[in-house]
């Protein structure tokens, strides 16, 4: 994936279109979810100062737990909280899926072919599309993303990577292997801990946040109540 890209606003509206297609299911989220997503963009900033941590990605094991729309939901408070000292950036790493790619960057002509970097109708927020494979899936190179995050890490105070699921797809795992911190998204009663043990790997250190989505109300305790 290009580290430099053309930058566009995309016409209107992207924002919608997501909302559209479920990934972000109200403009007035439930305020424990609210505040759950704000204490883990707490932690996540005061990371950022203590230990340098910018690029940060999120993973779990299976596909459909939720990662596209925690990043988003992410990226989003990121954006708001950071305000005026520098705008975040949202990346699509499923190269495979590319639904924000999709739903954000693509246009009436279709899949596009080049990586772009277009302002978002998100407060504070950027994104950097996954460009449609011409021939045969692949994966990038572990050095590959290390350089991109890099040079992207050095325009951005948090870059948020939408990753691919870690046991369905080997770039999920080498995308794990690249950022600084991860936010792990698993989906109560279906998600095992041996399963989590296997997305996670040799990089519990560096677990920032945990979500779980579809748990009782009742059981839940707040996203980040213990970082
Ligand atoms: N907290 C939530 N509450 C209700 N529905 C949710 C929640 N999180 C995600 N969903 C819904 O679950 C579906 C899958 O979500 P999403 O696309 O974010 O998952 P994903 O992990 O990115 O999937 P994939 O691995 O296929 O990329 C979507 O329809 C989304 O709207
Ligand atoms: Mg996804």
């Amino acid at each position: 994936m290009p580290a430099s890209a053309s930058r566009s606003v995309p016409g209107g509206g992207a924002l919608a279109r997501v909302s559209e297609h479920g990934i972000v299911p109200t403009a007035a989220p439930e305020s424990r979810t609210a505040d759950a997503y704000l204490r883990l963009s707490a932690h996540l900033l005061l990371e950022s100062e203590r230990k340098d941590v910018r690029t940060i990605g999120v993973i779990s094991a299976v596909p459909g737990e939720g990662k596209t729309t925690a990043a988003i939901n992410l990226v989003a408070c990121l954006g708001r909280a950071r305000g005026r000292n520098g705008r975040v950036l949202l990346v699509d790493g499923d190269g495979r899926k590319r639904t924000l790619s999709r739903l954000m960057a693509d246009g009436a002509a279709g899949p596009r072919t080049q990586a772009m970097l277009v302002a978002t109708s998100l407060e504070g927020v950027d994104f950097l599309s996954a460009p449609a494979a011409e021939d045969s899936p692949t994966i990038h190179s572990p050095a590959a993303w290390s350089e991109t995050l890099g040079a992207l890490a050095a325009r951005y105070p948090q870059v948020v990577v939408d990753c691919p699921a870690v046991l369905d797809d080997a770039e999920g795992v080498v995308l794990r292997e690249c950022v600084d911190a991860l936010v792990v998204v698993v989906r109560a009663g279906s998600t095992t801990r041996g399963m989590l043990r296997r997305a996670v790997g040799r990089a519990a250190d560096r677990v920032a946040g945990v979500i779980v989505n579809g748990a009782p109300a009742a059981q839940a305790a707040p996203v980040g109540a213990t970082l």
